[in-house]
């Protein structure tokens, strides 16, 4: 049925069904992907567009209803969303991207309205619009700006001095233009559809009727693929001795929310087709939900090779903990519980895959192209070099698109069918499916002296990493390491299970596992100085980690070790926000402010493990100069920090490079966006390869090491003090691809295997904080506001201070979430209606203090910060609601009413 929409000034008769949503359309009728889809359910705003010049959700409105109206959606040409976009972009405003176009429209409606907003109304204005990466300060500041009529631009940078700078983001016109690609947003035009169906018990057995009649009477459907259809291994995981979750379930099923069967075709039938109508009948079994039931004597295996269903223990022992507690004049211990939390990125999976020949071509969002890579040769059963990835850009990882979840799926039905197949997670299904965060149940006990010098810390720890292993062990291993904090203790042990249940998998979420053991570890010490009558802040400073100092696992840390310059940094915030909350306090009421005081440590990169990262850059006859970089952006911003650092390396302004992201053809394999090793690992391959080109360069030109270059179409400039030459890149000897020159590297960070009590050097290096957080209580309701949080972050060098800020700010809205908002309940939570992520509004005045004490391995001294970002937030934060109430919290998130039954328990017995 053909409808008249009024899109961005022109009037367009469009072929859509009058119920499909405006969203929908605009997207597949119309081919305006800047207008995104998160949740379809009205919760994220992310396909925010003006109808009427009014900010609406278009996944809610019905093409129909738009009819006759004027929409105006992020591809418009309109004066204040041209203003937007520049400011966006000016500010780093747009991470990832996917939140973007939403945020701009909805910002334009504001505008609109409001020439003059305050802070408040800007929060309000866009509260509307979810961003799970920034914290929404610098989207704040560049919708201010716009209104001030401030003209916003990001600085160039000269050759030489990319690095330190806050130029804008080198991908980022596209995210603030709506063109940026992503999962959803291309496929070719005859892609068939796949939807998977998947298991609505936790633990079941399932036999299928006859799935030829499904396919027989549904002739939009081109296949219904089963575990027995896979052509390779019907299994994948993170790690090579650990291939144990199926692409289809094979007669059984681990968690609720496994896929059974994969519906192939057209998009009307595959989604037509409802789960209920397939001939699968179930046979339900026990399920075992939570650690305790996994761990329980004479509990059934989930896997037959681990009869206890611990699927890792992680170690660590040094000194004798149990005569450091007897050295303590003061001992503190308790037990702690994390739940699951969702990654909540806006974008759900999604992508295509594309069979040509004999090789495999998946275009899709992740975090880990070449990992994608092993996993789809493997299922498919073809060497790793049939398949390409092609990562699209990622709305949004935090670790969540390390596994794949998507990619088997779309690889198996398109080698089978011939056909290019695409799919789309809703966000019910991403919810469902994919991993989360390990939830967690600690026990800790940390001793003192009586100057405040910890003496002895123990803990142990049991992380449910639900049906399959993932990133289990890494957590499992992760946590001993870190669990006592950046701080000096000589007596140490702690030890780690990941437990396999019944339970969506547990993997990857930024800072595996040490967020919930810092947790732990902070509120000991809040406890130590408590009974030993010191200062939150003064008992941190005694004992933090410096040069020169041994870390648990026996490391000494000879450079970048800025926690005491961290804890400096906030100190003087500290005591004026703890003196004005006191005095205000002793007013007494219902409203108590409080302030707490945390601080953490993060090693960068694999634990123990090579995890190398190489680099490629070329220089054509042409003049074309272009960095080859494996390392998939989810957000964070490598594709611009790497540029930064190749590029001085070099001694080429970033502006003359071309780039080419993560494509497995045409990249070397620079390992997965995880871990906080970007920066650091492919750092040193960016700077490693810009070195080897200059070298080349500089060697053609018989030039010295402080020559300059130029770049000039094919004149290649080399200005050697008085003296100078000129190259003629055409005239050089090219290969196939019209390559005269190019550059590598190669870099794998230093660490040594960790011995049976996790002795050694499992990271090359790490990265500090300190974090100072103000809450407001309602101690009647059992409500925390938590209004400001003062973050000092040591990032060795900040290759591109805007983007590192941006890190830190999104770090601590995930760690308000952590604390206060987010838990994911298998089965229940099912939308962003069920979750509640941070809107603009609940986020607290963030100021960011950058300290660099530079790390020598590093390039140009940085080191990483994606992970350190969030780590602090949580302890600082139950620490102010401690100082605030008196009330210990020691389990989050720490909803309404869990401080409200506390605050009753605590008044009774006062
Ligand atoms: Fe907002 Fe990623 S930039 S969700």
């Amino acid at each position: 049925m053909a409808l008249t929409l009024h899109v961005n000034g022109a009037v367009h008769q469009v072929a859509a069904a009058p119920f499909a949503s405006l969203a929908d359309t605009l997207r597949e009728r119309m081919g305006l992907t800047g207008t995104k889809i998160g949740c379809d359910a009205g919760d994220c705003g992310a396909c925010t567009v003006l109808m009427e010049g009014e900010q609406v959700c278009s996944c809610l409105i019905s093409t129909a209803q738009a009819e006759g109206k004027a929409i105006t959606t992020i591809e418009a040409q309109h004066p204040v969303v041209d203003r937007l976009r520049a400011a966006f972009l000016a500010h780093g405003a747009a991470q990832c991207g996917i939140c973007t176009p939403g945020m701009i429209m909805a910002a334009a409606d504001l505008l609109g309205r409001n020439q003059n907003p305050s802070r408040r109304d800007i929060e309000d204005g866009i509260g509307g619009v979810l961003c799970r990466c920034t914290g929404y300060v610098k989207i704040i500041e560049a919708i201010a700006d716009v209104a001030r009529g401030t003209n916003s631009l990001a600085p160039l940078a000269e050759a030489g001095a990319a690095v330190g700078a806050r130029i804008a983001r080198a991908d980022g016109v596209a995210k603030v233009a709506g063109t940026d690609k992503f999962g959803a947003d291309s496929a070719p035009a005859d892609a068939l559809w796949l939807r998977a169906v998947r298991s609505p018990h936790a633990h079941a057995r399932f036999t299928f009727g006859d799935l030829e009649a499904v396919k027989s009477a549904h002739p939009g459907l081109a296949a219904i693929l089963t575990a027995a259809d896979i052509p390779g291994a019907n299994s994948f995981g993170i790690f090579p001795t650990i291939k144990d979750q199926p692409v289809l379930a094979p007669g059984f099923v681990r968690y609720r929310g496994e896929a059974v069967l994969a519906l192939v075709g057209t998009r009307e039938a595959v989604e037509g087709l409802a789960d209920a109508a397939l001939p699968i009948a179930w046979t339900v079994d026990a399920a075992l939900i939570g650690v305790e039931a996994g761990l329980t004597e004479g509990a059934p295996a989930l896997h037959a090779n681990i009869p206890d269903n611990v699927l890792t223990r992680g170690y660590l022992e040094t000194g004798d903990v149990e005569a450091g507690h007897r050295l303590g004049a003061a001992t503190a211990e308790g037990h702690f519980r994390t739940g699951f939390v969702e990654h909540a990125y806006i974008e759900p999976e999604a992508g295509y895959a594309l069979r040509v020949g004999d090789r495999i071509e998946v275009t899709a969002c992740t975090q880990a192209a070449v990992m994608d890579q092993e996993e789809v040769a493997r299922v498919i059963g073809v060497p790793m070099a049939s398949v390409r990835i092609v990562p699209t850009a990622c709305g949004g990882g935090f670790g969540g698109k390390l596994d794949v979840s998507i990619q088997p799926l779309i690889a198996v039905a398109a080698w089978l069918t011939g056909k290019p197949v695409r799919v789309i997670y809703s966000r019910t299904e991403s919810m469902a499916s994919t991993t989360k965060r390990h939830p967690s149940k600690i026990w800790a006990k940390a001793s003192a002296d009586t100057q405040g010098r910890f003496t002895a810390y123990e803990m142990t720890g049991d992380f449910n990493t639900g049906a399959y292993a993932s990133w289990g062990p890494t957590v499992a291993n992760r946590v001993p390491v870190h669990a006592t904090g950046p701080y000096k203790v000589p007596h140490v042990k702690n030890a780690t299970r990941a437990v396999h249940t019944h339970e969506v998998p547990a993997g990857a979420f930024r800072g595996f596992g040490v967020p919930q053991a810092a947790i732990a570890g902070e509120t000991l010490i809040d406890d130590l100085a408590e009974q030993l009558g010191l200062d939150r802040w003064a008992i941190r400073r005694i004992n933090a980690i410096d040069h020169g100092d041994r870390t648990p696992t026996g490391q000494v840390l000879h450079a970048s070790a800025g926690l005491p310059q961290c804890l400096d940094a906030v100190k003087a915030d500290y005591d004026a926000m703890v003196a004005a909350a006191e005095a205000e306090n002793a007013k007494g009421g219902r409203i108590a402010r409080g302030i707490g005081v945390a601080c953490m440590w993060y090693g960068c990169g694999n634990t123990s493990m090579s995890n190398p990262s190489r680099m490629r850059i070329t220089l054509t006859a042409g003049g074309k100069l272009t960095f080859l970089n494996g390392a998939v952006d989810i957000g964070q911003g490598s594709t611009t920090v790497l540029l930064q650092i190749a590029a001085d390396a070099l001694g080429l302004p970033t502006t003359d490079f071309d780039f080419v992201i993560g494509d497995t053809d045409r990249t070397y394999d620079a390992g997965k966006t995880s871990a906080s090793r970007q920066t650091f690992v492919s750092g040193n391959a960016s700077k490693l390869a810009g070195l080897d080109l200059r070298a080349k360069i500089l060697a053609l030109a018989n030039a010295g090491p402080q020559a300059k270059l130029k770049l000039d179409g094919t004149r290649l400039t080399v200005a050697d003090g008085e003296a100078g030459r000129v190259i003629d890149l055409a005239t050089l000897e090219a290969d196939e691809t019209g390559i005269v020159l190019a550059g590598e590297g190669q870099y794998d960070p230093p660490t040594t295997v960790l011995d049976a009590k996790g002795q050694g050097i499992p990271y090359a290096t790490y990265g500090f904080a300190a974090q100072v957080a103000e809450v407001v209580v309602d101690r009647v309701l059992g409500t925390v506001k938590v209004t400001r949080i003062v973050a000092a972050h040591d990032v060795g060098r900040a290759i591109n201070p805007t983007l590192t800020e941006g890190q830190v700010h999104g770090g601590i809205a995930q760690g308000l979430g952590l604390a206060l908002m987010e838990e994911y309940l298998p089965g229940r939570t099912e939308n962003l209606h069920d979750y509640l992520i941070p809107t603009a509004g609940d986020m607290p005045d963030i100021v960011v203090k950058l300290i660099e004490d530079p790390e020598p391995e590093g390039p140009f001294g940085a080191k990483g910060v994606g992970e350190p970002a969030l780590v602090a937030t949580a302890p600082a934060i139950l620490s102010a609601i401690r100082h605030a109430t008196g009330v210990r919290m020691r389990e989050v998130p720490v909803l309404p009413h869990k401080l409200w039954e506390a605050l009753q328990v605590r008044e009774a017995a006062e």
